[in-house]
């Protein structure tokens, strides 16, 4: 199938429905790269800036017993780097220090956030760190409040966060700090069996947006079969991108607020029959790459090194690549588009991606940039981008008539 041939009636049916069609506030939307401190080969001045609106620096982690940052010479260098070398490139831009990470276990937070005084203490330094090294703003990453309670407190701790960095911008006659948080892929977790939802109404309050971990839907935790790293639909379960966006609304979230997660890297298994190559075939193990993940730049080489086939799956919007038993699951330039039409037709906040070291060639930040500019400008026209478009727009057709039928 070529992908911008659109059927005629297709396109009629495109043509009756409303073109509107726009993501974020009139400040346009939010671009978010994370960067991880330690990818030696990709400092700060080698980001690309003109594709990102906002940059965070990836991660501080604070003492687990006072709550507050102690940062060490070496790390306050490249701290002051970071802010310096990115507002000099790009003014404009944001840059936020992100707290936590998927490594520092949940506990952490779940501490700090229990009282008022430990909250107290961990907001003052947060806002302490942020001046001293120069950002614009702090990024929480708690992964994840792991009880309603945790929830609970969670809600108090940004509640508490807004007012002081209120009070220190009145004071100070600074902007106020940015607060943003990465969040699980939808309002509600059952992790572990046990069931929580972000408190909602206190993220609309008080943060300035999240950033929802659209990913990690299937990896070596489950090495039986071969799955989708971040499926934008999945026919066989819920969990899927569209599902975890459209959970967020239906959960009153202020759309503005949302903004949507792109991997930049792949998940890989081993597979048990080199002939059964599909999503859900049997695996046996991890593939190639660090415990089974895969940088998105090192996929594409892997490919071409091992003379891949690659599959693009249109059910899901995803991408796998097969040689011999390794199998990869990733995300690529035109999955990504779609992924970004989507999230305009949802007329979200933006996107971000984890992390802007695994697309040193700014393949897809940079494919990425034009359909979304063009579509923000309304001007100009891409081929590429009316395709994806379109294929889009007939998703949810198809997806419509389907939900007639049932
Ligand atoms: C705090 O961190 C120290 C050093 O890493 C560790 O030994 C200790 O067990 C931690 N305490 C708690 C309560 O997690
Ligand atoms: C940041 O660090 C790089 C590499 O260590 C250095 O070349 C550059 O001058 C530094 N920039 C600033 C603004 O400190």
């Amino acid at each position: 199938m070529k992908f911008h041939k659109a059927p005629t009636l297709f396109l009629v049916i495109l043509s009756l429905i409303s073109a509107t069609n726009s993501m974020g506030s009139s400040h346009g939307p939010n671009k978010g790269g994370y960067w991880p401190s330690w990818s030696i080969d990709l400092p700060p001045s080698a980001i690309d800036t003109t594709l990102f609106t906002h940059l965070y620096y990836a991660f501080l982690i604070p003492n687990n017993i006072t709550f507050k940052f102690e940062i060490d010479d070496p790390t306050a260098l490249l701290l002051k780097n970071f802010t310096t070398t990115l507002h000099e490139k790009k003014p404009s831009i944001k840059t936020l220090f992100s707290i936590g990470g998927g490594l520092v276990g949940p506990k952490l937070f779940s501490r700090m956030a229990l009282g008022h005084d430990s909250r107290k203490s961990f907001i003052l330094s947060t806002i302490e760190v942020a001046r001293k090294f120069g950002f614009d703003g702090v990024d929480l990453d708690w992964e994840f409040p792991q009880t309603p309670i945790d929830m609970v407190n969670f809600g108090h701790l940004i509640h508490e966060w807004r007012v002081e960095v209120k009070k220190e911008a009145k004071s100070t006659g600074k902007p106020e700090l940015l607060l943003s948080a990465a969040t699980y892929y939808k309002p509600e977790v059952t992790l572990d069996n046990v069931y929580r939802k972000y408190p909602v109404e206190s993220i609309n309050k008080n943060l300035d947006w999240i950033n929802a971990m659209c990913y990690d839907y299937h990896g070596s935790w489950d090495l039986s079969t071969t799955g989708t790293l971040a499926a934008l639909y999945d026919p066989n379960s819920k969990v899927s991108t569209s599902d975890g966006l459209e959970s967020w609304i239906k959960g009153k979230i202020h759309r503005e607020k949302l903004v949507m997660g792109l991997p930049l890297y792949g998940r890989t298994w081993q597979l048990k029959d080199p002939s059964l190559y599909g999503i859900g075939a049997p695996a046996v193990d991890v593939g190639p790459g660090d415990e089974g993940q895969m940088l998105y730049a090192d996929v594409e080489k892997f490919n071409v090194k091992n003379n891949a086939k690659v599959v693009f799956d249109f059910p899901t919007v995803s991408v796998y690549s097969v040689a011999g038993v390794s199998w990869i699951g990733y995300d690529d330039v035109r999955s990504v588009k779609i992924k970004i039409e989507y999230a305009q037709e949802l007329k979200i906040g933006g996107y971000f991606f984890w992390a802007v070291n695994g697309d040193q060639e700014w393949k897809i930040s940079r494919k990425v940039r034009l359909c979304s500019d063009h579509f923000y400008a309304r001007k100009g026209e891409e081929e590429s981008c009316i395709a994806i478009y379109l294929y889009v727009k007939y998703t949810k057709v198809v997806k419509r008539l389907y939900r007639k039928v049932d």
